[in-house]
């Protein structure tokens, strides 16, 4: 891959003509698309626009590595009908007027970067979490995002699930009564001898010939080509947050929308690499970790993850004084009235909801959002204020991790304060 793009051209061109370029939608309403990024999550995002949406046509595919731009060619022939432009420079995608709006599902580092350039370019976005690498880097996203005319979901789809929807009205109308107390967690494990955590699969023939490397790395420091760190990228600090930013996002997300919150005041945090620790593993995040968040009005957030036992899975328990919901591996939903004196409080039943695949469900729900606020008949549910709210808790645990020191947000001048 050998095509060379000038991003200062392209950025200062694609600023002239922003407001101008927003294409218009076509007499059907239908809203076409690009995909930038189509490893694991953007074949699949691709393939939920689908199914969750008629009027929608994919006109253009970017991806570094020859083998996902093959694959995401092909799905789109196939599901789409129509050959979508195929190239692994995303300013070309931004260049085609056509194109309305683009789904960014690149590795975390490169989200800035391509955010800001879909934006100067009147595109349309949904973002995959977290919406950037850093603090700063999503304030300034923030900043051009409300200059712009431009709708932005950020893809923290569990605003989308209906179970999380329930819970909230259920909690908002008072069932689990006061409610100072939400313990999260995430736990996965592997089996003995199988590949490690995050060692996903490296393709076959990967090599520098067919995985632009240069284009991969960004504005990340340079070095020499390293498969390992091209498709396992969650393990290493210049391109992740690793379970701060890609897992723990979405339960701190999922308790604000859930109990109305925003940002945390303060967090700690610790953890390591406890698990995956084979001499010739060179893993820099975590598989262990604790983070502690204290909100304003007298509320508290216990999370915890861990990569060598999976017995509770996934989800959020809000604890109330008068009982708990509970939403579980985003598929059941559970409420348990408190006892005293062996009987539930206002004689209150224990109920149960289960819905096996409702992660699918939202993740297409969450992108038809996008696309219905595009055709002006919708509200967004995560624009990109809610995804910097996200990710800033996501980064508070980095630093705190990393700093050893309880990390401070200070919302006046919208920093986070070490120590
Ligand atoms: N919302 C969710 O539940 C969820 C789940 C999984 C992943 N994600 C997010 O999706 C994003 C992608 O994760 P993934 O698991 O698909 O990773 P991945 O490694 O499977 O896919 C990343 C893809 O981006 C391509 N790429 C790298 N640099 C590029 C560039 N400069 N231009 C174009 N393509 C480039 C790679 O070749 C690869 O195909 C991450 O932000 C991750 O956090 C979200």
């Amino acid at each position: 891959m050998s095509d060379h793009f000038s991003r200062r051209s392209f950025v200062k061109a694609s600023a002239a003509f922003a407001s101008a370029a927003m294409p218009a939608l076509s007499q059907s309403n239908q809203v076409s698309v690009g995909v930038l990024g189509a490893g694991g999550r953007g074949y699949y995002l691709t393939e939920r626009l689908y199914a969750g949406n008629r009027n929608v046509k994919v006109l253009s595919v970017c991806d570094t590595y020859q083998g996902n731009l093959n694959r995401i060619k092909d799905r789109v022939q196939t599901m789409g009908k129509n050959t979508p432009e195929a190239t692994a420079d995303y300013t070309k995608v931004l260049s085609n007027r056509d194109v309305q709006m683009v789904i960014i599902a690149t590795p975390e580092h490169l989200h800035h970067r391509m955010t800001l350039d879909a934006i100067a370019a009147g595109k349309h976005i949904y973002v995959e979490k977290p919406l950037a690498h850093t603090i700063e880097e999503g304030e300034e996203i923030l900043k051009a995002a409300q200059a712009a005319k431009v709708k932005i979901q950020v893809g923290t789809q569990n605003r989308s699930n209906s179970l999380y929807g329930m819970a909230k009205q259920m909690i908002s109308q008072g069932i689990i009564g006061e409610c100072h107390y939400v313990r999260a967690f995430w736990y996965r494990n592997a089996l003995p001898g199988g590949a490690p955590a995050w060692r996903y699969t490296i393709p076959k023939d990967a090599a520098p010939e067919n995985t632009d490397w240069q284009r991969f790395l960004g504005e990340a420091p340079k070095r020499d080509f390293d498969k390992q760190r091209y498709y396992q990228w969650r393990l290493y600090w210049d391109y992740s947050g690793g379970i701060s930013t890609d897992l723990l996002v979405h339960q701190t997300d999922i308790t604000n929308f859930v109990l109305g919150k925003t940002t945390p005041d303060t967090c700690v945090a610790s953890g390591g690499i406890y698990r995956w620790t084979d001499a010739n593993d060179d893993r820099e995040v975590p598989d262990t970790m604790s983070a502690i968040y204290e909100y304003g009005d007298k509320f508290h957030l216990n999370y915890s993850c861990y990569f060598g036992n999976d017995n509770f899975g996934y989800g959020e328990q809000f604890c109330g004084n008068e009982g708990t919901v509970e939403v579980l591996n985003r598929s059941i939903l559970r409420f348990t009235p408190q006892k005293f004196n062996g009987q539930p409080f206002a004689n209150r039943k224990d109920a149960v909801v289960e819905l096996p695949g409702n992660d699918n469900l939202a993740v297409e729900a969450h992108i038809r959002n996008l696309v219905e606020a595009v055709q002006g008949k919708a509200q967004l549910i995560a624009p990109v204020e809610v995804g910097q709210q996200a990710a800033i808790s996501g980064h508070m645990a980095t630093l705190a991790l990393r700093n050893k020191k309880m990390v401070r947000w200070d919302g006046r001048s919208r920093k986070a304060i070490i120590g």
